[in-house]
């Protein structure tokens, strides 16, 4: 709930100042009645009119999230489990933009602006992911190759990819390594490693296209900023 004056200017409609104005000049009318208290709370679910004009809170955020491990990505769940929507205060309602698996760790970006959000899911779009995975076993250099071609998931080839051995721990016999793809099947990069057998122990995504985790803290986001928005939307 906020205050009505600032709800208007907020839906770009006119300054907080004007907004208090038109109110008490009875020119604004909450669910059909003509309110005059500036101190009037309402929310995205009341009807304001302005000037007999239904107004609409349509302004758009964006946010980056550095997603914990143990979290949904989705908007609500079932089993009543917290969701990435739920670590982000706003009262607009917001959802993520593609998924990362409950116990995927790294950068998610959430939005209420749909146009981009199907812009950078279609399947046509190749936005580059890049992950760091812990596997088990030794990550041999041949099957980095075969992965980096494409292997077959549901009977349809995976895309170019890059996956590179950065380091095998002998105490813990597993391996660590880079992956970038620009698909977004699901659970691809876990699905991709257990074509050739290779379990993941765990999964971060480090990297969104040109966006990264710099700054942040596992549970912590930000905003995107208009330049980044821009750089989004222009991505191809
Ligand atoms: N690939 C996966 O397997 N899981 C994710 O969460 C993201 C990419």
């Amino acid at each position: 709930m906020e205050r009505l004056q600032k709800y208007i200017s907020e839906c770009g409609v006119c300054s907080r100042r004007k907004a208090e104005e038109l109110i008490v000049n009875g020119k604004v009318k909450v669910n059909g009645i003509v309110v005059k208290e500036l101190g009037t709370k309402v929310s995205g679910e009341d009807v304001v009119e302005v000037n007999s004009k239904v107004i609409k809170n349509d302004l758009k955020e964006y946010y980056l999230l550095y997603k914990p491990r143990g979290i949904i990505s989705s908007v609500a769940d079932d089993k009543g489990r917290k969701t990435v929507v739920d670590l982000i205060k706003t009262k607009t309602r917001i959802y993520p933009i593609g998924r990362l698996d409950y116990d995927t760790t790294g950068i998610i970006l959430l939005t209420n602006d749909g146009e981009l959000s199907n812009q950078l899911t279609h399947p046509s779009n190749d936005v580059e992911k890049e992950y760091m995975a812990k596997v088990k076993g030794f990550f041999k250099k041949e099957d980095a190759i075969k992965l980096s071609d494409g292997v077959v998931l549901d009977g349809v080839k995976t895309k170019k990819a890059l996956f590179k051995l950065k380091r095998y721990d002998k105490k813990t016999d597993s391996s660590y390594v880079r992956v970038i793809i620009s698909e977004g099947r699901n659970h691809q990069v876990k699905n991709m490693f257990q074509v050739l057998g290779y379990d993941t122990l765990k999964l971060k995504r480090e990297r969104y296209a040109f966006l990264t985790l710099d700054g942040l803290k596992s549970g912590e986001y930000r905003n995107l900023s208009i330049k980044e928005v821009k750089q989004l939307y222009s991505l191809k």
